[in-house]
């Protein structure tokens, strides 16, 4: 049983939550409930030692924690999986899964049980855990998260996954709950009802704080001070070739893009989503194995590129990262306020990035995209990490903004791509075969055009 007890949650002087008291017994999976930067993060750094307070009490079992600092925390069997990947892109995957199978303090068959989960969801054993794709990384660090320990803080432990990989996920956690754990989840992702919860705790606000939720619409009018449209833009790209590793991705593929349309990209974890998008902004591949020619008529300058996860500099402002990507234009800071405020996020604008939570950074990588002078933009996953409300305001920002005469590539997984879009032209990854330019439907350019 995990029992806790929180009077308060603070965020320096900011009070995040009134009180909260939950206990979740052994073999129940609870959901912890709120908008994204209520804390849940924060609480759970809490729980797991990392960030102390003295407004929160933890006992497990009926057991206090000798002290604070992480390593009681783990003593008492608290285990903790992140939002994003923590482990090191040059542990082997065979120390990872080794380590999997030797930790068998829960069961003695649970290590096996775990090995042969990751097999079967088909993420590489062999070579080292950089060379897993983000979603495979995810799952990686589920199953060691999951390996032993007696309470689980489980942080969006369905997030970043296409159907399948969200599946084991999904199975993963229930079979864990099974083994005598008690489990505390964070999910914004369960629109569909997939993952039944044995109880859900919602976030519960101090009494001057509320949540807000940012329009669905209206954006347009925010957008106008920002001048001019470019209804003129039109951009090319031709891909004779991307292959990665074995694989040929693409083959004698091109598309164009005029102001105002979209291309999605979908496709299951490590099917090349990420890699297609770092080839078309013409960034470096992070390794040998991937071959790409790519010619766009876009330069460096036109593109605006968010990773996955989104990227802030942690020791400098909010408004000093907005600066870094809108290129310290003060009509634009004006508008990044605006839009800020408008996702109740004013607040943060004077802060150090490193303060924001996954869901907050991923809100301001969205408004640095959209207001940025570039005017094609490309984001890999970039709604992954929030609320449903919030999935829906940003994708209507960004609607907004394509109206304005801006063009967008963004990779994102089939069931969040259909929730937010309708119309647009979707490439899925998956195919048996390579992406020819015919794949590209609408947009399709032929590469010997160029
Ligand atoms: N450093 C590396 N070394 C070896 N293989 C790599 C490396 N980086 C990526 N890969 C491989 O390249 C393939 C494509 O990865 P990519 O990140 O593009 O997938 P993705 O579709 O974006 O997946 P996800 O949905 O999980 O983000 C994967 O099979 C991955 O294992
Ligand atoms: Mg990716």
């Amino acid at each position: 049983m995990l029992n806790l007890t929180v009077d308060s949650l603070r965020s320096g002087r900011r009070v995040l939550s009134g009180n909260l008291e939950l206990s979740v017994p052994r073999s129940e999976i609870h959901l912890l409930r709120g908008p994204n930067g209520c804390g849940k993060s924060l609480l759970f750094d809490v729980i797991s030692g990392i960030h102390r307070d003295n407004g929160v009490v933890l006992a497990i079992d009926q057991q206090r924690p000798g002290g604070s600092t992480s390593h009681d925390r783990w003593q008492l069997g608290v285990r903790r999986l992140f939002q994003s990947p923590r482990l090191p892109d040059s542990l082997s995957l065979d120390a990872l899964l080794e380590r999997v199978r030797a930790n068998t303090s829960v069961a003695p068959d649970w290590g096996k049980y775990l090995f042969d989960v990751y097999r079967a969801a088909g993420v590489s054993t062999v070579g080292t855990f950089g060379s897993l794709s983000f979603g495979q990384k995810r799952f990686a660090e589920l199953v060691l998260t999951v390996s032993n320990g007696r309470a689980w803080l489980l942080d969006e432990p369905f997030a970043g996954f296409s159907a399948t990989l969200r599946q084991s996920a999904i199975d993963l956690v229930n079979a864990a709950a099974l083994r005598g754990a008690a489990l505390l989840v964070t999910d914004h992702l369960n629109c569909d009802g997939a993952m039944r919860f044995d109880q859900i705790h919602d976030w519960v606000f101090p009494a001057r704080e509320r949540a807000e939720n940012a329009p669905e619409t209206g954006w347009s009018e925010m957008l106008e001070t920002l001048g001019k449209t470019h209804s003129e833009s039109n951009w090319t790209w031709s891909i004779p070739q991307l292959t990665i590793g074995e694989r040929l991705v693409v083959r004698d593929g091109g598309f164009r893009l005029r102001a105002g349309e979209m291309l999605l990209l979908t496709g299951v974890n490590g099917s090349g989503k990420s890699t297609l998008l770092r080839a078309l902004a013409n960034l470096e591949q992070p390794w040998v194995g991937i071959r790409s020619q790519v010619k766009a008529s876009a330069m460096i300058e036109d593109i605006f590129v968010s990773p996955q996860p989104p990227k802030l500099v942690g020791d400098i402002s909010v408004v000093g990262n907005l600066g870094l990507m809108l290129r310290s234009q003060p009509a634009r800071l004006l508008a990044a306020h605006r839009l800020l405020n408008a996702f109740g996020l004013g607040r943060v604008f004077r802060q150090p990035a490193e303060v924001l939570s996954g869901g907050e950074s991923a809100i301001v990588a969205i408004i640095g995209a959209v207001l940025s002078p570039a005017r094609v933009i490309i984001l890999d996953e970039p709604f992954e990490s929030l609320a449903p409300a919030t999935r829906k305001a940003t994708a209507g920002l960004l609607q907004a903004v394509l109206a304005r005469g801006k063009c967008a590539i963004i990779a994102t997984h089939e069931a969040t791509s259909r929730e937010l879009f309708q119309n647009e032209t979707r490439v899925n990854l998956d195919q048996q075969n390579s992406i020819t330019a015919k794949d590209f439907g609408s947009l399709t350019h032929s590469p010997s055009l160029n």
